[in-house]
């Protein structure tokens, strides 16, 4: 059945010329489909930069956007518009202007899992495997207001040991559930294991971390470690990736603090082979942007990509 699904989907983007951007928290059959699978930074510049007319995005519906945004001439393609994320939620437009009045002389930094309008009153993005450089980049005495993930933003403050840094109030509901005492207990019977944190964690998590980065330093940090087993604190889907590319090594996904069950991201799961068919066949639903909050967004996503 799942091959048929397969074999559907690769014969629709072959009839329709569509590429496949899949970011590594899909469903494994997903990441198949695939063209290029990524993590948020590589795949809006791959968006960007890839020579085709449509692009059907397997990810959460701030990703989609940050294709269009950088990419208006192509047809953005997206299964499920109700893939939202919690940190985009977390922090509308209007707060955020309203929190823009409270300090009219910070700069705003923002995580690219923003809405479009959110990014429009933002001066730089940034993802969590640039986000150290893009605040290393605005000078130290310009204080910052960082939204909306409090916990990549105590967690650069930490790093860079800043200051004048105002963080939003948001969090990632997947990542803020990895359990302290349930890594240090798996590290009891893995003591060998290098432990592997996205910076979307708590901080009490993060500090256990041998490395701490995107989806994609955290694969990078696994291929080129002498270790071989890993303990993975961040959402299970990049599992299948990490297997794929060292079948070698051993990953031990982290426990949750409500048992030990995984932390799987709902709206990344919400992608299935299903709604990718119905999505081609149908050529929609799509992402419309209004054009004047389009270029706003881009000029605070171009900002960041031109930092790394
Ligand atoms: P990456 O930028 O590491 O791919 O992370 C995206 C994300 O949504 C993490 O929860
Ligand atoms: Fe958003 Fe968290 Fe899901 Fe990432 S894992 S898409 S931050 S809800």
């Amino acid at each position: 059945m799942k091959d048929k699904k397969i074999a559907r989907i690769e014969q629709l983007k072959r009839e329709k010329g569509v590429v496949i951007l899949a970011h590594y928290y899909c469903r494994p059959e997903v990441q198949e489909v695939a063209d290029f699978l990524g993590d948020s930074l590589a795949l809006s510049v791959k968006a960007r930069d890839i020579d085709a007319k449509v692009i059907l995005f397997a990810g959460v519906h701030f990703m989609g956007e940050t294709a269009k945004v950088l990419s208006p001439e192509k047809k953005v393609l997206i299964p499920n518009p109700e893939a939202t994320c919690s940190l985009a939620e977390s922090c509308k437009a209007e707060a955020l202007a309203q929190m823009k009045a409270k300090y009219p002389n910070a700069l705003v930094v923002a995580y690219v899992n923003t809405t479009v309008g959110v990014k429009a009153l933002t001066d730089i993005c940034c993802t969590s495997s640039n986000a150290l450089q893009v605040v290393e980049s605005i000078p130290q005495d310009r204080e910052i207001l960082f939204v909306p993930d409090k916990n990549l933003g105590s967690y650069i403050q930490k790093v860079t040991g800043r200051q004048n840094m105002i963080l939003w109030d948001g969090a990632c509901h997947v990542h803020e559930k990895f359990s302290k005492e349930g890594i240090l207990e798996l590290k009891k019977s893995h003591p060998e294991a290098k432990v592997v944190v996205h910076p979307e964690c708590r901080g009490e998590v993060a500090e256990l971390a041998d490395y701490c980065g995107s989806t994609a330093g955290i694969l990078t940090y696994c291929g080129e470690s002498k270790c071989d087993t890993f303990i993975v604190v961040t959402e299970p889907g990049i599992l299948a990736e990490m297997e794929k590319r060292y079948p070698q090594k051993k990953f031990i996904p982290a426990p949750s603090i409500e048992g030990k069950s995984c932390n799987e991201c709902e709206y990344m799961k919400m992608i299935t082979l299903d709604s990718i068919i119905a999505c081609l066949e149908n050529e929609s639903p799509t992402i419309e942007l209004d054009e004047q909050i389009r270029q706003e967004a881009s000029r605070s996503i171009e900002a960041m990509v031109k930092v790394g």
